[in-house]
């Protein structure tokens, strides 16, 4: 949790400015794999200023959609665009991802932070800096000459949104960050995640938990086999999906 001094997040943040890269859009896009189309035409339009929640069945596609859309797999066919056009160096730089399960360096919680830093071009000052503040921030500090191996699952998965916020990104894509995490873990990781929305950041997250969902979404995408089956407001998504299969997703029942 954090424990670093109050504002600290937003003014380090600081991505309160008219957005360099977004909207992103996805234009027909498709991915194909082992003879299947995966991702089936999809376009869909992110704006800056509002979380984007991604929901839907296992297996419909979120996953690779947010790798697709982050630039980390190739689309078979259509395209992602920001501001109209492929992602060059500067949309790389300015968008950061965490995984379901962290990935994480063989190496210490500070050198994990230290090195994604400096791969993004931080000076050696500034990357020590960033990396105390962050940790502190995501209450780690006391794990800082820790190997990252070593922490718990709640511990490793705070300090991979820590470190991809250290990096500033204007985009933040999260692939069901709390997905194994316990209740007071989980509102931990949101917590972060709601600072750094309202110090500008924009969000897409993907998750299973529907008291997430609603906890965080300004509006949802609904997946289906490779689909976008409703792209909605929040508020109208959870209490009258216009989508049959949305809610019957949101009730609990299974959607085939
Ligand atoms: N590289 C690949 N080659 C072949 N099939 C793949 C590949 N990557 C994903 N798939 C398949 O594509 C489908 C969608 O996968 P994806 O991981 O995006 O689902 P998801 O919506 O994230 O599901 P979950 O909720 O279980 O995480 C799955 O059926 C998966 O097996
Ligand atoms: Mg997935």
């Amino acid at each position: 949790m954090p424990d670093a001094t109050a504002g600290f997040a937003e003014q380090a943040l600081d991505v309160r400015r008219p957005s360099a890269i977004l909207p992103l859009e996805a234009r027909n896009l498709v991915f194909e794999a082992g003879g299947r189309r995966l991702i089936d035409g999809i376009d869909l339009r992110l704006d800056a200023g509002c979380r984007t929640v991604v929901m839907g069945p296992n297996g419909a596609g979120k996953s690779l959609l947010l790798r697709l859309l982050h630039g980390l797999i190739e689309p078979s066919a259509g395209s992602v665009l920001w501001q109209g056009k492929p992602a060059d160096r500067t949309v790389r730089r300015r968008q950061a991802m965490v995984f379901q399960r962290p990935v994480l360096l063989r190496r210490s919680v500070s050198a994990n932070m230290h090195h994604a830093l400096r791969a993004n071009g931080f000076s050696r000052q500034e990357a020590r800096d960033r990396a105390r503040d962050w940790l502190a921030y995501a209450g780690l500090s006391g794990f800082a000459d820790q190997p990252a191996r070593v922490l718990s699952g709640g511990e490793q998965q705070r300090l991979a949104v820590a470190r991809a916020l250290s990096l500033g990104p204007e985009v933040l894509f999260l692939d069901e960050p709390t997905a194994s995490l316990d209740p007071a873990s989980t509102l931990g990781i949101e917590e972060i995640i709601q600072k750094a929305a309202a110090s500008g950041t924009k969000i897409v997250l993907i998750t299973h938990d529907i008291g997430q969902a609603r906890r965080i979404a300004d509006e949802v995408v609904f997946l289906y086999r490779g689909r976008v089956e409703a792209f909605d407001q929040a508020l109208c998504f959870f209490d009258a999906p216009g989508s049959a299969k949305a809610r019957a997703f949101i009730e609990g029942r299974i959607v085939l």
